[in-house]
């Protein structure tokens, strides 16, 4: 099968309601208008069960196949927010939000999950349940997380979970994934060292908390250097130091920060517990006392072993063996479909979206010809997941 003919047929439908979800773009959590378009349609197809609310402004929907001797369950993902920049283009379907934008295509990811969802009611040729998740605050709001949190897995008994995200640049047609780390883990640190001040030429009466603050800098440097094996992958930068605003003052206090960027989960846990090691370490040896506050963001988007092979042989299955690249190098940015992958076992796979501006970028613009692409690959999903025999 190439594209699914049946789904080629609903590419002009599906492009009308990516371009009404473009028009009417919401930041993190504030998708009410593009859940309620999701819901209107999930209640067009006859899906079998519509629930709101979950993950504070998730729409999670059911659709059950013509059997279900399976009893399988299979989750697939998209995502509604946008981005709160200012679109560039005079497009007919621009934003009407000044200064909200679907500039990282999750207008398209959700109109393509709509698509393959309204193709599963009507023909229903599995065995088992889909179920279609459309999740809030991807860009930084860990919606994903919320949705877990509120049970989503379990309550719908998800049994394996799929993701998709569009990559400018890649051909329209084409689609890369990698087993394991696909996308890093994203976290950051504040360091605060409250140590005793002094007169700058009385230093021997405080304990100097600038000079603590750039031992530690220097040490965290080791971290990478010395504890990481070379030939996994991590960056620790300290990005900011604050501290003082005398010539003749040694201060109270000092302050850094900055980023940690890793692809697996132990290396990532690792550094983090190495921060923590040096800095109370160093701030022991010289008498004064640490806060060391670490901030998780997203978890690295690790994709398992088997639902990797297997999305990866659906992708073939819809454009061909030589258009599906196994070996996508990670990406350092960050995705929160990583929450659900560490929930269930699942994959992440990027889909070519042709020559259009980057994610993320003013000039950028889902492009629609790969809708029937997507929508082809989610049906697939279902269909090879759960054979109706
Ligand atoms: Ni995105």
């Amino acid at each position: 099968m190439p594209v699914n003919n049946r789904i080629a047929d609903f590419h002009d439908e599906i492009t009308e309601w990516r371009r009404t979800i473009h028009q009417h773009p919401g930041l993190l959590y504030d998708v009410e208008e593009t859940a309620a378009l999701v819901v209107d349609k999930l209640k067009e197809f006859g899906v079998d069960e519509i629930v709101e609310n979950v993950g504070r402004t998730g729409v999670v929907a059911v659709i059950k196949g013509r059997k279900n001797d399976s009893g399988k369950v299979i989750g697939m993902r998209a995502d509604m927010d946008a981005l709160p920049i200012v679109e560039k283009r005079d497009l007919p379907h621009k934003s009407k939000y000044e200064g909200k934008m679907h500039a990282c295509g999750h207008d398209g990811h959700t109109a393509m999950l709509l698509g393959a969802a309204k193709y599963l009611a009507e023909t229903r040729n599995f065995d088992g349940t889909a179920v279609m998740i459309f999740q809030p605050a991807e860009e930084g709001g860990a919606g994903g997380k919320a949705m877990c949190d509120d049970g989503m897995m379990e309550r719908f008994g998800v049994q394996e979970v799929y993701g998709l995200h569009n990559m400018p640049g890649m051909p329209v047609g084409e689609f890369a994934i990698r087993p394991g780390p696909l996308m890093a883990g994203t976290d950051e640190f504040t360091i605060t060292i409250e140590g005793q001040g002094a007169h700058a030429a009385q230093p021997h009466n405080g304990n100097d908390p600038i000079m603590i603050a750039t031992q530690m800098v220097q040490a965290l440097q080791t971290v990478v250097s010395r504890n990481v094996d070379p030939l996994s992958s991590a960056v620790l930068t300290v990005t900011a130091i604050h501290a003082g605003k005398a010539y003749n003052v040694i201060p109270q206090e000092a302050q850094f920060y900055g980023t940690v960027r890793t692809l697996d989960r132990e290396v990532r846990a690792m550094v983090l517990e190495r921060i923590k090691t040096i800095t109370q370490g160093i701030a022991e040896a010289y008498g004064a006392k640490v806060d060391v506050k670490l901030k998780e963001g997203y978890p690295v988007t690790s994709n398992h072993e088997a639902q990797t092979s297997f999305a990866a042989a659906v992708a073939k299955d819809v454009v061909g063996e030589s258009r599906v690249n196994m070996d996508q190098l990670p990406v350092m940015g960050g995705e929160d479909f990583s929450y659900m992958l560490e929930e269930r076992p699942g994959a992440f796979i990027f889909m070519g979206n042709g020559d259009t501006a980057g994610l993320h970028h003013e000039e950028y613009d889902f492009n629609d010809e790969a809708i029937p692409v997507g929508s082809s690959y989610w049906a697939k999903i279902a269909e090879t997941a759960m054979p109706a025999g």
